[in-house]
């Protein structure tokens, strides 16, 4: 048994979640979570709402809310999304929490103990008119960079680079216009450059990854400067540090206290579990393993900065040091990055009103359908246009007619025949042939799933499927009503085979997986769900999360053997098939225009 820590992207809670940003983390983490916890791995899944920042006051001030409105308005719709989804979080969580607030200031405090987080004095920008500060997304100009003349002090939306206000070019105030005064101001800096042998070393051993990953960050990590990770703005975590802790307009940047979200998550599961120490079994033990699954865009804020924050923290970069109050913690053992999923060519983006929202989908065709969609035709190695056409295609063709049909015609069959699970005769050649390949695809899957081959995993299950429709057109048990032994010894190497298929497809479709399960005779909690409670903090708000009791579930990666006799109902259709129409129009919420 492995320790095995699950870490999902945390999305920023400036809006309901659309499919182009499930499709890159969220879903195909819980895929691989759900396929650990089978294996008898002890798992931990987190993640949470990214709260802090710009993105979430820039939504605030168009919906004239505050940012902790804002913040709170969305934590609660994504979770929701991800509830939904069918997600198996053991902790979703968020960055607004004490909780939280506390993990951070301890890394940062490290940092800063051991020398790795150095203030350097900088320009920043002041108001002519009221002596205050401005705030970096309060600036607008010309991006110095790709020359967009809609760029703000921290970034620019056009080409995505991070910006500092004096990088602007024609800066001014989008509040009144007025010129900004530019002053010297202090701020605080990674020390990258300290860290920079070590996580060289460290990137240069990771021969395993997607081989993507590590070329961006081998190649991003040649070149490193310190970087800024406290900004000009007021909502965020305080600068732990005596003057600082208090400063109006001085807050962590907030990449750098999301990243730490997966710690601060971990210590939070475990005190809500009763055991204030356990997320050390997934955070300091030799052994233990950690995956982190993200869209691209992500990917050296894991695969350098938050490692470089981790070996500065532990005091292993070339200064030394000695660990934070968390002692010694482990890097990431893998970062499984996604590309885009695209509509039509373009990037999904709300603004310009090519979304398909989570919700909506979910209310119309349900969970299992998307998660299938997205592990067989999501971005996994590269960026996916998602069309309607196709996603029809595969519903009706792949999960109606082939899984859906073997489920709905060996049960039926049996029911009709025989009312329960028929008993299995001397088997032939062929009847012994299908069971030991779905036996071997438990390896075959396991170990792609185990790799974060998702594509490849769920076609290697759907080719058990084929050759189970093949063995059920070939035997013809329908025909066999003159030799009954024989036909119920089909049906119970089909019913078998069906079983095991559903075990394979469990960590793709837990939710249909429950219902077939069920059809077969079972009874109990085969795959388990989330549920959301509210939750709270000695002295600070209540609000949602996402956990589970996913260890009473009884879904385990192998074929188990079906009991001859148990009874069976006459089973009910579990994929609906789609009008053929809606490849051509889209739905009405997400007409194709
Ligand atoms: N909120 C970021 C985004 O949506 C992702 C943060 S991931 C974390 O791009 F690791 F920082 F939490
Ligand atoms: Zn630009």
């Amino acid at each position: 048994m492995t320790s095995i820590l699950a870490c999902a992207a945390w999305p920023y809670a400036n809006g309901p979640r659309h499919i182009g940003h499930v499709s890159g983390f969220a879903v195909p983490c819980d895929v691989f979570a759900r396929y650990q916890r089978m294996a008898g791995n002890d798992v931990l899944m987190v993640s949470g709402t990214d709260e802090h920042g710009t993105a979430i006051q820039v939504k605030a001030e168009g919906e004239g809310l505050t940012a902790r409105e804002t913040a709170d308005k969305y934590h609660q719709i994504i979770t929701e999304d991800l509830q939904g989804l069918g997600l198996s979080y053991d902790l979703y969580t968020r960055t607004t929490t004490l909780n939280h607030r506390a993990v951070v200031q301890e890394l940062f405090s490290a940092l800063h103990r051991n020398g790795y987080v150095v203030a350097h004095k900088q320009l920043g920008a002041i108001s002519p008119s009221t002596g205050r500060t401005l705030a970096d997304r309060y600036i607008e100009g010309t991006c110095p960079i790709c020359g967009y003349d809609g760029a703000r002090g921290d970034q620019c939306d056009n080409c995505g680079n991070q910006l500092d206000p004096i990088d602007l070019i024609n800066p001014h105030s989008r509040v009144n216009g007025e010129v900004p005064d530019f002053v010297e101001t202090e701020h605080f800096f990674l020390d990258l450059p300290a860290l920079a042998e070590q996580l060289q070393e460290w990137l240069g051993e990771r021969t395993d990854w997607r081989p993507n990953v590590i070329r961006f960050s081998t190649e991003f990590a040649k070149d490193l400067k310190p970087r800024a990770i406290t900004r000009d703005l007021d909502w965020g975590v305080p600068i732990p540090l005596e003057t600082w802790e208090d400063a109006p307009m001085k807050r962590i940047y907030v990449w750098f206290d999301a990243v730490i979200g997966y710690l601060s998550a971990s210590v939070e599961w475990a005190r809500r579990t009763g055991d204030p120490e356990a997320w050390r079994r997934f955070w300091t033990h030799e052994q233990a393993e950690s995956y982190y699954f993200m869209g691209k865009d992500n990917i050296t804020f894991h695969t350098v900065i938050w490692p470089g924050i981790l070996l500065g923290a532990n005091g292993e970069g070339s200064r030394g040091g000695e660990p934070s109050a968390f002692g010694r913690l482990d890097l990431p053992t893998e970062i499984v990055s996604s590309e885009f999923l695209t509509m039509s060519g373009a990037k999904f983006s709300s603004s310009r009103n090519k979304v398909i929202y989570v919700r909506d989908f979910l209310r119309e065709f349900g969970p299992d359908a998307l998660r299938y969609f997205i592990a067989v035709a999501g971005p996994e190695n590269q960026d996916t246009d998602f069309t309607w056409a196709e996603f029809v295609r595969r519903v009706n063709f792949e999960l109606a007619n082939e899984w859906g049909n073997l489920v709905n015609r060996s049960i039926s069959m049996a029911h009709k025949n025989v009312g329960a699970i028929p008993e299995a005769g001397e088997l032939t050649e062929g009847d012994r042939a299908l069971l030991d390949a779905s036996k071997a695809a438990f390896d075959t899957v396991g170990t792609l799933l185990g790799r974060a081959r998702f594509k490849q995993a769920i076609s290697e299950a759907m080719r058990v499927v084929g050759q189970a429709n093949k063995y059920i057109s070939d035997n013809e048990p329908w025909k066999l009503k003159d030799d009954p032994a024989r036909r119920d010894t089909v049906l119970h190497v089909a019913l078998q085979v069906v079983s095991d298929c559903n075990t394979l497809l469990t960590p793709f479709l837990p939710h249909s997986a429950q219902k077939i399960f069920e059809a077969l005779g079972g009874t109990g909690v085969w795959a388990a769900q989330p549920e959301m409670k509210i939750v709270d903090e000695e002295g600070a708000p209540s609000y949602p999360v996402l956990t589970g009791d996913y260890a009473s579930q009884q879904a385990r990666w192998e074929s188990t053997p079906i009991v001859p006799g148990t009874p069976l109902a006459k089973p009910t259709p579990i994929f609906r098939k789609l009008d053929e129409k809606l490849g051509e129009t889209g739905p009405e919420w997400a007409p194709i225009s």
